[in-house]
């Protein structure tokens, strides 16, 4: 039987922030043209397709995740002709783009709000979720803003409130509109009809809320969104059931088109019963709805075991797992995880059975960049400063080689966040060049994952006499057993696993570029290492 090949099941995706990538026009923020001039070092670096954060018409006060045209690129990154182009140069160079879709809300300076703000009887009020002030003039309930305060924001004009997941100057949309279903279901098909190979779907379960909008009750002590500061659970504002069926009327229109377009959703949902319910109850929603447990775990092995395990039984038969351990929303692996760690953490992202998802610059093992309060950006980061939030830090421009501004920018210019003071020694170029640098390490990571089958798509069974630093597990297909093994702590280690094997080749280690048969009956694991060995 010809089974098709459906590329981004066994696919690994490179997240770019357009913003911190490569600035081609010398105005200190990255645009499309960049992004086409540095595409042969996301082939050579070996991924298979990139997602791009929004580049489209916005007033960017959320950096572009405020949208006032969802078919026009913002001229800071350039306009269509560029986009055209880079879609052009990405397939020629066999590799995928996935857009950024943001159908939770709007920014206030999209057509559509300027009207539904207008007045009442506006054709495009409803396209907003407006309502009447509570009888003391307070918000109709007591929804928080995951940014910060209220989530309702009073209008003047017409003396209603209007509802805002995130800052004020992003509206909600009103998904209980049919209108709304179908103009926002037309932007979808607007850039799938161009050829983009798929979208990453932000917040997707705020996109549906109570039709009642009932009070969301206090946070409970142990609740993941504590993070985040808020005081209530989002029960009533988000993950409705109904958002189930928006998902599923996407889902009908990628599956329209040829080409295997793929179907991301952006799930922070920590209870992993209801993350998966986003693959849809007949496989007929995402088919990545993103797994962010990488994103807030720590670096500890009995915590990741549990929490990989916990994950893989309850994925759906038929669905493919992922894993999605940096983006432009968490701090960097190295600094999340520790310098000493962080090619563990990517021994573990690449060889885990799932898709793995790549955010830029972590390729290098970049650490935050310190960034003084008086030039934060990130208005989450403002509105919250007590909480370790602020996103600068993550979205620092890429550091190309040891020129001025990194090779981001020409000198001179101003960069819209700073360039990390380390750029002269810590930057691409250099590290292509030394054979022991983080960014070889990736590529020979990535270049075994693609050749082995066992690891883009083998069986994953873990081992279980390994003592509690360490993580140890054997990827298999067909004729290949592969072994990884994690050394989570600082502590040296001599392992007996020769119940798995008498001997076997290391591939890849974090610390040396050992490739020598071992012995696995007294198998020596350094503090923070990790291997790769090839079995039978
Ligand atoms: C999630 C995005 O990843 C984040 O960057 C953005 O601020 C919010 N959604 C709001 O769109």
């Amino acid at each position: 039987m010809n089974q098709e090949f459906i590329w981004w099941k066994h696919g690994v995706f490179y997240q770019i922030y357009p913003r911190s990538f490569m600035d081609s026009n010398g105005d200190g923020i990255g645009d499309l043209q960049g992004i086409i001039n540095r595409l042969d070092y996301v082939v050579e670096l070996g991924v298979d397709a990139i997602w791009i954060s929004p580049i489209f018409s916005s007033p960017m006060q959320d950096y572009g995740y405020d949208v006032s045209d969802y078919t026009d690129i913002h001229p800071m990154f350039g306009v269509m002709a560029t986009f055209d182009r880079l879609l052009a140069a990405v397939h020629e160079r066999n590799l995928r783009l996935v857009l950024d879709y943001v159908p939770n809300h709007t920014s206030d300076q999209h057509q559509w709000f300027i009207e539904s703000r207008s007045s009442h009887d506006n054709p495009k009020r409803n396209r907003y979720i407006w309502k009447d002030a509570k009888s003391d003039g307070t918000p109709p309930n007591n929804w928080e803003s995951i940014f910060g305060g209220s989530a309702w924001e009073w209008d003047e004009k017409t003396h209603q409130y209007y509802l805002h997941s995130f800052l004020k100057e992003q509206p909600d949309l009103n998904w209980r509109n049919p209108e709304v279903v179908k103009t926002m279901q037309d932007v979808l098909r607007f850039w799938l009809d161009k050829g983009v190979d798929g979208f990453r779907m932000d917040t997707i379960m705020s996109c549906i809320k109570h039709t009642d909008f009932p009070d969301n009750p206090p946070i409970k002590d142990n609740s993941p969104f504590k993070q985040f500061g808020l005081s209530l659970e989002p029960v009533y504002s988000m993950s409705q059931p109904e958002v189930h069926e928006i998902s599923r009327g996407f889902r009908r229109i990628f599956d329209s088109y040829n080409g295997n377009r793929v179907m991301i959703g952006e799930t922070w949902i920590f209870v992993l019963t209801e993350l998966v319910k986003y693959y849809g109850e007949k496989l007929d929603e995402f088919h990545i709805p993103f797994n962010f447990m990488g994103t807030t775990i720590s670096w500890n092995a009995a915590m990741m075991k549990d929490a990989i395990s916990a994950y893989y039984a309850v994925i759906p038969k038929g669905a493919t797992p992922n894993f999605v351990f940096g983006s432009h929303d968490v701090h960097h692996l190295a600094t999340r995880f520790g310098p000493e760690n962080h090619r563990s953490a990517a021994m573990l992202l690449l060889t885990l059975w799932g898709i793995p998802t790549i955010y830029y610059a972590d390729e290098l093992g970049m650490e935050d960049v310190d960034i003084p309060p008086e030039h934060w950006q990130d208005p989450w980061g403002k509105n919250t400063p007590d909480l370790n939030i602020n996103r600068d830090p993550e979205r620092t421009p890429m550091q190309w080689n040891d020129s001025p501004n990194a090779g981001f920018s020409p000198a001179g210019v101003e960069t819209w966040l700073p360039v990390a003071g380390n750029y002269q020694e810590f930057n691409v170029s250099n590290q292509l060049r030394s054979q022991t640098s983080t960014l070889n390490f990736y590529k020979t990571l990535l270049k075994l994952r693609r050749e082995m089958q066992a690891l883009h798509a083998g069986n994953f069974d873990f081992v279980e006499e390994v003592p509690v630093d360490i993580m140890a597990y054997v990827r298999n297909a067909e004729k290949q057993r592969v072994l990884v093994i994690i050394n989570f702590e600082g502590s040296k280690h001599r392992l007996n696993l020769s119940s798995l094997n008498k001997s076997g080749r290391v591939l890849l280690s974090s610390q040396s570029m050992k490739s020598n048969k071992v012995n696995l009956s007294d198998l020596v694991l350094n503090p923070h290492e990790s291997l790769l060995i090839y079995l039978t």
